[in-house]
């Protein structure tokens, strides 16, 4: 067992607001690959030479290639433990949120309630051009997509995955409810590199309001030094593992 396992279970087991950050490492298990490891790379490309402003205004079709070959990997895809063992937090805490920077529908699929999605959806298409006849873009599940670049079904012109890109803000909204639930007792940060600001400063902020944090990464991030439990393991163990220990206990 890792170390922190037992401190994270024990704080876990008396919480009643619990707030989980969740990135690309809790679903490297089911088979996603994350940006930065070396799976994530698609024919010659980088990630963050594809999911850019730029890039799209540049190469639609070959943006699109890429996002449609995402799409049917996580349309073959399931849950695995890790989103399993959130998913079963979601129902027993009296207050729980996840704030998930991942955009594969993973936690939503495995049944996780009070989910803030930082990034989009995968499966949402947007108006590029903003026609402004849906605002909030529509869902689209096929994979292959039929024509690509897909199209606006109301004014005709380029549709844009409905992710949030690099350079993007996140959605206004979905920070105010990410503020609002780093108000807890326990915070767990889980498979983010803890680059992109937002998370790490919710996981800062939460510690400053009192909460008990606490990371599962295999390997260190700028989050890992200031949280008060860092485990050092891979998702789909280490929260079964939590799980059985606050089952243990109770
Ligand atoms: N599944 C998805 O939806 C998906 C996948 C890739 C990228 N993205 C997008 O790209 C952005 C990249 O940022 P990010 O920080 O989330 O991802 P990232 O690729 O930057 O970092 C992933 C992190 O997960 C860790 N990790 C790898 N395997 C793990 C495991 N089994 N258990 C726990 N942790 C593990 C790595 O050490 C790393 O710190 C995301 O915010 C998201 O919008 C989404
Ligand atoms: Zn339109």
């Amino acid at each position: 067992m890792e170390p922190g396992v037992e401190a994270a279970a024990a704080r876990l087991g008396r919480a009643r607001r619990v707030t989980v950050i969740t990135g690309a490492g809790v679903s490297a298990a089911s088979g996603i690959p994350t940006f930065r490891g070396a799976a994530g790379l698609w024919k010659t490309y980088r990630p963050e030479e594809l999911a850019t402003p730029g890039a799209f205004a540049k190469d639609p079709r070959t943006v699109w290639e890429w996002y449609d070959w995402r799409r049917q990997a996580i349309a073959a895809a399931s849950p695995n433990s890790a989103h399993e063992t959130i998913a079963a937090w979601s129902l027993r805490f009296e207050e729980f949120t996840l704030v998930t920077q991942n955009v594969d529908g993973l936690h939503e699929l495995a049944g996780t309630l009070g989910v803030i999605r930082f990034h989009g959806s995968i499966w949402i298409l947007r108006c590029a051009v903003s026609c402004g006849a849906r605002p909030d873009g529509w869902e689209d599940r096929t994979a292959p997509l039929e024509d690509l670049p897909p199209r606006c079904p109301e004014c005709g012109g380029l549709a844009r995955p409905g992710v949030v890109w690099f350079g993007e803000a996140i959605p206004g909204d979905a920070l105010e409810s990410a503020w609002r639930a780093v108000e807890c007792d326990v915070c767990v940060v889980v498979g983010t590199s803890s680059l992109v600001m937002s998370a790490a400063s919710l996981v800062d902020e939460a510690r400053a309001r009192g909460a008990y944090t606490v990371e599962v990464n295999p390997e260190a991030t700028p989050a890992s030094s200031r949280v008060d439990c860092a485990i050092a393991g891979r998702a789909e163990e280490v929260l079964p593992e939590i799980e059985r220990l606050i089952r243990a206990r109770a």
